[in-house]
């Protein structure tokens, strides 16, 4: 079976590239996949499923095999970024200020090819298999948490996703039990002091001295506060605030991101930082107003799930193909899905030739990675429904 799935995903090449370029031409961001949706709907259709929209722009579409059986869903991500592409890729954005740049196109191009292949099956397989187009994986609070709410996981037994991966070597895996990707959370600091003129500070409170020692400051949490065996980020991404050179403007506004993996570190990590930039500004007579905002929980995958990829893999490409891998500071809103039900997140291979990393406004997939995926994946969804451990 493991030999023919290959064929014939090898056979589709030409359309998944086809099917990637195109989404590639018409990203949409997150919430807004109306054009994306409204092609993979139609591809499902096509495939003889009934697709349900949920989640605005998501969808679920469902393949019924033979009577009884269990049930498995595959996710593919559809959002593209707010970002200006740059380069000159045969196929780039015709969408100004929107690209994919992080491969989402390739995961829904996976997606129908692995659909073709088991619609062709499904008088062969017991059970069902459920396609999730997920809207806005890229902007929290996401997509999946509606999808699920709508209905995504109803009756599903297991689920399985992958991200493309620039810095693996094209058709490599990266696969591992426990935590994979981080809590990523978000924070914004609105320091507010006392406008004045830059000649007389006296008469003024700085709060731009003020944001300046609380960015220094904050940088002691990782160093000073957390074990230094626990991973943890804090970064600043936006610092705002002044109009011209010579006025002390009334507020600056900071904001940055925390990325932990344990509940314990992240709680310490929101209390440290509150009472740091609060008491900071104190000390400089001007007010320090934190927000913090959770944002998508860590995704472990579960070691039986992860067992039963690396079988899979390891039956399609030998053992060589699964290769060491360590845990992103990336977050990933599959983790919601794996809090309701078993399955596993994978790191799919795509960076031979490709020099720039996710999110570069240059971006690009080998897409020679994309036949094997979509081979992958369909071997997972049959492989589960045939009971296979
Ligand atoms: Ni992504």
């Amino acid at each position: 079976m493991v030999d023919e799935i290959k064929k014939e995903a090898a056979a589709l090449s030409g359309r998944l590239v086809e099917w990637r370029r195109n989404f590639h031409r018409r990203p949409e961001t997150a919430f807004r996949e109306v054009e994306t949706s409204a092609v993979l709907r139609a591809y499902f259709e096509g495939l003889g499923m009934t697709v349900k929209p949920m989640a605005g722009t998501g969808l679920r579409a469902d393949l019924q095999g033979l009577p009884g059986g269990r049930t498995v869903a595959l996710r593919a991500d559809m959002d593209a970024l707010p970002l200006a592409e740059e380069g000159d890729k045969p196929c780039l954005s015709e969408n100004p200020g929107a690209c994919h740049a992080c491969g989402h196109d390739g995961h829904m191009a996976v997606l129908m090819g692995a659909a073709e292949i088991l619609a062709r099956r499904k008088g062969e397989f017991r059970g069902r298999v459920v396609f999730l187009g997920q809207p806005s994986e890229e902007l929290p609070p996401g997509g999946a948490a509606p999808m699920i709410e709508e209905g995504a996981l109803e009756g599903v037994d297991s689920i399985f996703g992958l991200h493309f991966w620039q810095p693996l070597p094209t058709g490599t895996i990266g696969l591992i039990a426990g935590p994979v990707m981080a809590q990523a959370d978000n924070f914004r600091i609105t320091v507010t002091g006392r406008g004045g003129h830059g000649s007389m500070p006296q008469s003024a409170a700085d709060p731009i001295l003020a944001a300046g020692q609380i960015i220094v400051a904050l940088q002691s949490v990782v160093s000073r506060n957390v074990d230094p065996l626990k991973p943890a980020v804090l970064s600043f991404g936006t610092v705002s605030g002044g109009t011209v050179y010579n006025i002390i403007p009334n507020e600056v506004k900071l904001s940055g991101t925390v990325r932990t993996f344990d509940p314990d570190i992240q709680a310490l990590m929101k209390r440290r930082l509150a009472e740091i930039a609060e008491a900071t500004g104190q000390a400089l007579g001007v007010r320090a107003f934190v927000e913090y905002e959770d944002g998508y929980p860590p995704l472990v995958n579960p070691p039986d799930s992860v067992e039963f990829v690396r079988r899979r893999v390891e039956a399609l490409w030998g053992s060589g193909a699964v290769v060491p891998f360590r845990p992103v500071m990336g977050g990933e809103d599959f983790a919601l899905y794996l809090k309701n039900i078993p399955g596993a997140f994978l790191f799919f291979g795509s960076g031979d030739g490709m020099p720039h990393p996710h999110h570069h406004p240059r971006f690009d997939l080998d897409e020679r990675a994309l036949a094997p995926a979509a081979a992958l994946m369909a071997s997972l969804a049959l492989s589960f429904l045939a009971g296979q451990p």
